[in-house]
């Protein structure tokens, strides 16, 4: 019996892996995290699945259905929107079953900032602009941000920020940021994205309407001068003049086997 924890992806049902599929449609129990996990992804259970919104959910209980599942030998398949690695709440329940003795594994997910950046058609690294993405939120009431991750201390950096679980306070984020990114740098905040319902928003950080965030909450900011996709260096990778490895520009071998 394992517990097979899948990024079940950013919405859209197709955005969930193979192997992602293939364990949920063999797993007898599914335990999956409210509305962010689409119906249909939920569709590839088998039938006779017991099928469960852990939404509602204290840690205790999800994990006593585990337990249940366990002492069953049965796998269960344990969904968590976009990918696992952030504010999916496995870190808790691995913990859990590390002490139980239960047995896992990870199947990683497509994140939904991934998903924003594809709706906007955008690179979040381009040369000259932006060699780093930033993964943050803002402080939330179960979950205060540790002293030095301020969006304030990323935004000295000039990277690319992902901001997500914050579009209800779109206004402070704006606000808080302006000043290091100055009024005329992209910003965009992705509704939804991957969902039929997926909604687009570009602005400057002078122009946005920070009134959207008032509604939906599942939304994406992103900020940051790469989002404007022009004003950028190409890359030596793919230019002509640059001598590397895979596409040498003599004859003599310069590279050692092993390295970049
Ligand atoms: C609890 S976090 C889960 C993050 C998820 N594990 C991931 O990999 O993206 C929920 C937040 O992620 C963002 N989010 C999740 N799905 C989204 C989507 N389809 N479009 C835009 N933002 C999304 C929103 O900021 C939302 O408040």
């Amino acid at each position: 019996m394992t517990v097979h924890f899948i990024g079940a992806g950013p919405g859209a049902a197709d955005l969930l892996t193979l192997r992602g599929r293939d364990l949920i449609a063999a797993s007898p129990v599914c335990l999956y995290a409210g509305s962010l996990v689409p119906e249909g992804v939920l569709a590839h259970c088998p039938t006779g699945c017991r099928i469960v919104n852990t939404a509602p959910m204290s840690l205790d209980e999800i994990v006593a259905e585990i337990q249940a599942a366990h002492a069953a030998g049965q796998d269960v398949a344990r969904l968590h929107s976009g990918d696992l690695s952030v504010w999916s709440a496995m870190g808790e329940q691995l913990r859990r079953l590390r002490d139980l003795g239960i047995p896992y594994d990870v199947t990683p997910g497509v994140p939904s900032f991934a998903a924003a950046a594809a709706a906007l058609g955008a690179e979040l690294t381009l040369p000259g602009l932006a060699q780093s993405v930033v993964l943050t939120r803002t402080s939330g009431r179960a979950s205060p941000m540790p002293e030095g991750e301020s969006l304030e201390a990323f935004a000295r950096t000039g990277a690319t920020l992902a901001i997500h679980l914050s579009v209800h306070v779109l206004g402070d984020v704006v606000a808080r940021l302006l000043p290091h990114y100055g009024p005329d740098c992209p910003v965009a905040v992705v509704f939804r994205a991957s969902w039929p319902e997926e909604r687009v928003l570009r602005a400057t950080l002078a122009t946005l309407d920070v009134s959207v965030g008032a509604g939906e909450r599942t939304a994406l900011i992103l900020i940051g001068r790469a989002l404007a996709q022009e004003g950028f260096a190409e890359s030596r990778l793919y230019a002509g003049d640059y001598d590397r490895r895979y596409r040498p520009l003599g004859s003599a071998p310069r590279f050692p086997e092993t390295g970049q």
